[in-house]
């Protein structure tokens, strides 16, 4: 690979940066200044970017908070996109593994690991997604018993899915600002799925946050529309993922 696209693979900065500092003799493989941005390096070298000793990555997991209002697409010229909320130096081979529709918020993993994603998101590994809801009206154990069994959608029947109650809110003025606050469990991840859920009970989600997906977690120390790098352990779970 070229040396440039190696250090911007790294995020050391843009392709014209990187360049820059090359030029200027910022750069030393194997100790030996290297002037040429198209040099090619294998990643065995030891590479020193201004002080830097450099450790290549192949692949990159981020988690995401996402915020709502942002949509779940590497591009668009319309409407901000997840990966707009990564800094310009990022790698351009990232996506976001699965979907979330515009105003559902919580945990997006973003990769470049094909193979790991594709693990994650095939029907045959029913990976467990679960979320957080606000639902309009009173969520009751007629609900709990009918996710259980599997709720009948136009297009498909949905796998068993755990309901949980977590808090309900019933007004003595008007039966209209009832609400409830839940946490499913599905292990599909068909388009609205858990609106489309619900809807089949009658009910609207006011508000959706996807809170794990398999074995990882929200971090609840990440604010909404930041990121963080996976922790070794985390893509280790990930990996482990069957
Ligand atoms: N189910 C939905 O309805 N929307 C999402 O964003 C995720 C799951």
């Amino acid at each position: 690979m070229r040396l440039d696209k190696y250090l911007a693979d790294l995020q050391v900065g843009t392709r014209k940066e990187i360049k820059e500092m090359i030029r200027k003799g910022l750069v030393t493989v194997n100790g030996e200044i290297e002037k040429d941005p198209g040099t090619s390096v294998s990643g065995e070298e030891g590479i020193i970017c201004d002080g830097e000793p450099m450790e290549y990555q192949e692949y990159v997991y981020y988690m995401m908070n996402k915020p709502e209002g942002v949509i779940t697409a590497t591009e668009d010229s319309h409407q901000e996109t997840v990966l707009d909320l990564l800094p310009e130096r990022r790698r351009k081979d990232l996506f976001p593994v699965g979907r979330l529709d515009k105003d559902t918020k919580g945990l997006l993993l973003i990769t470049n690991d094909g193979q790991l994603a594709h693990r994650l998101l095939s029907p045959k590994h029913h990976v467990e997604k679960t979320y957080e809801a606000w639902i309009e009206g009173l969520v009751t154990k007629l609900d709990v018993d009918r996710f259980a069994r599997g709720v009948e959608l136009e297009d498909f029947k949905a796998m068993p899915a755990r309901l949980e109650i977590l808090q309900t809110y019933v007004s003595q003025q008007d039966q209209m600002e009832n609400k409830s606050y839940v946490r499913v469990t599905i292990h599909e991840g068909k388009f609205h799925q858990i609106k489309r859920m619900f809807e089949a009970q009658h009910k609207k989600v006011a508000a959706l946050k996807r809170i794990s997906m398999g074995p990882l977690t929200l971090d609840p120390d990440l604010p909404e529309g930041e990121f963080r790098e996976l922790t070794p352990e985390e893509v280790a779970a990930l990996k482990e993922v069957e």
